[in-house]
């Protein structure tokens, strides 16, 4: 069954400070959403790509991409995306084209996940998993907190769940399609990733192996590692 990919880029970045929208900011001269949609794209089993765009930004969006080479065996979409993360995946959801069973969500903020961990993840969902997602153990103990009203206040420590049953997600999260647009359409509370709906639907979710590299460019000292990836795959 074709696969797909929506890459939700909407988003302002306020954690990586003042500037343009997170996604068009550039790493190596090239934006961010660029690199992500070629390494989408590097997989021979994504024909389609679905770009999610700043809702004032669909044009500038377009134009990137037919200023960036891209691999012609692959089509493109760009729609605009909504206030939320979980809105834009929607918009780019509802963009679908029927013949496409299998779905990716990448975060455009993940520009330099390595194509083995895109078809990873597409393998496992070709296996039977209605969902997928990429995991890493941590690095750091997680503690929970109850939540100070003022940021930077004490905040009593409530749990300290076993360190070696965490994993930390990335994207691309892989879907049976019908599962993800059923999780869309059931689902209200608001989530930060998509598994996490199914997983509400009470359906299962596996994880893969993730990848260093798919780490998400969050605040300004992720810039700073991106572009010393990027330098090292250089070499
Ligand atoms: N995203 C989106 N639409 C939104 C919010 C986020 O498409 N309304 C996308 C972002 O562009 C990003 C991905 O979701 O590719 C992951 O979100 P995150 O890393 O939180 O990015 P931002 O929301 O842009 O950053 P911040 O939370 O710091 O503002
Ligand atoms: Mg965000």
């Amino acid at each position: 069954t074709p696969v797909a990919a929506v890459i939700p880029a909407a988003g302002r970045g306020v954690r990586l400070g003042p500037g343009a929208p997170k996604a068009l900011r550039a790493l190596n001269g090239t934006p961010m959403l660029i690199h992500a949609v070629r390494a989408l794209a590097a997989s021979r089993r994504v024909s389609l790509v679905i770009v999610v765009a700043p809702s004032d930004g669909t044009e500038e969006v377009k134009s990137l991409l037919d200023a960036h080479a891209l691999p012609e065996r692959t089509d493109f979409l760009v729609v605009p995306g909504g206030d939320t993360r979980q809105e834009s995946v929607k918009r780019g959801l509802d963009a679908l084209p029927p013949e496409y069973g299998v779905v990716l969500v990448h975060d455009a903020a993940r520009p330099l996940v390595p194509v083995d961990t895109v078809d990873a993840v597409i393998e496992a969902v070709g296996a039977g998993a209605p969902a997928v997602v990429p995991a890493l153990p941590l690095a750091d103990t997680v503690k929970e907190v109850e939540p100070a009203a003022e940021a930077g206040a004490p905040e009593p420590v409530v749990a300290t769940p076993e360190r070696a049953r965490l994993r930390a997600v990335q994207t691309p999260q892989g879907f049976d399609r019908t599962t993800l647009v059923r999780a869309h359409e059931t689902v209200t509370d608001d989530v930060t990733d998509d598994a996490s709906m199914v997983e509400q639907l009470g359906l299962p979710v596996v994880t893969v192996p993730g990848h260093e590299e798919a780490f998400k460019v969050t605040r300004p000292l992720d810039l700073v590692l991106a572009e010393a990836v990027l330098a090292r795959r250089r070499l």
